[in-house]
């Protein structure tokens, strides 16, 4: 844990609404939010609420309508896209609820992917993926194409390129929701090593009990405030 008192993120009256042709509905509204270095956090709430929204706007890829978020008392969206897009790249670990990996790639390709947009050497990246493809039990499967795979191996794939950059935040969207048991609990042994092995910082949304029980405290979206579970 951090001894400072500036928070690792934080959401201040973030607010977020989503607009058809017909109603607007409110998702987040001036809702504060704060996350301590190291934590791990549950993210519980109905279906529709607006929780991949919040992961989205805490790991900077959706920006809120109103309202700031700070990363160690920085404010992210007053960088340019550029940096932003740096800072992403480097600092967060994403797992999208729909994965969203490169068609056409093997396994090790997708998860090299930080690596490379980093600029860091390819020997490195290589050695990096395949380690963290081992972690997450897909040492034989390295070279397969991601479409060629099963839905959780796929998952699993999609969580070691998060992983892969040893990220200082890991925003995960239901990670474990297309594995079975065995692969769910070696999912969670992994995400609680690297907590415990350099701090990483883990918010997970997860109906995952198992999982939600692990984190250090589980908070619920609801009526568009964040909320202790
Ligand atoms: N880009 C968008 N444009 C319009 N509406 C959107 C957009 N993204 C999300 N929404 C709406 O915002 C609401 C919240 O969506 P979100 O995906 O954040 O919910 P969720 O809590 O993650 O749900 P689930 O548990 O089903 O994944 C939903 O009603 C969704 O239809
Ligand atoms: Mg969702």
């Amino acid at each position: 844990m951090d001894n400072t008192n500036t928070p690792f993120i934080s959401l201040e009256a973030v607010s977020k609404q989503f607009t058809s042709r017909t109603a607007v509905i409110e998702i987040l509204s001036e809702t504060d939010f704060q996350i301590r270095k190291g934590e791990t956090i549950a993210v519980v709430g109905s279906s529709g609420i607006g929780k991949s929204t919040l992961l989205n706007i805490i790991g900077t890829l959706d920006k809120p309508a109103s309202g700031r978020l700070l990363y160690q008392g920085q404010d992210l969206f007053a960088l340019n896209d550029e940096r932003l897009a740096r800072f992403r790249n480097s600092q967060i670990g994403f797992v999208f609820q729909f994965h969203y990996l490169l068609q056409g790639f093997t396994a090790i390709e997708n998860v090299m992917i930080p690596g490379l947009i980093a600029g860091k050497g390819k020997k490195t990246i290589e050695k990096d993926a395949a380690n963290m493809l081992e972690r997450v039990g897909l040492d034989l499967r390295k070279t397969f194409r991601v479409e060629d795979l099963s839905g959780g191996e796929q998952q699993r794939v999609a969580i070691a390129r998060a992983l892969v950059m040893k990220p200082d935040l890991l925003l995960a969207d239901e990670p474990t929701g297309n594995l079975d048991q065995k692969n769910s609990e070696s999912v969670h042994t992994l995400l609680n090593d690297l907590n415990k092995e350099f701090n990483m910082t883990v918010v997970v949304v997860t109906h995952n009990n198992k999982l939600a029980e692990m984190m250090d405290r589980k908070v619920t979206l609801r009526q568009g405030k964040i909320v202790a579970a």
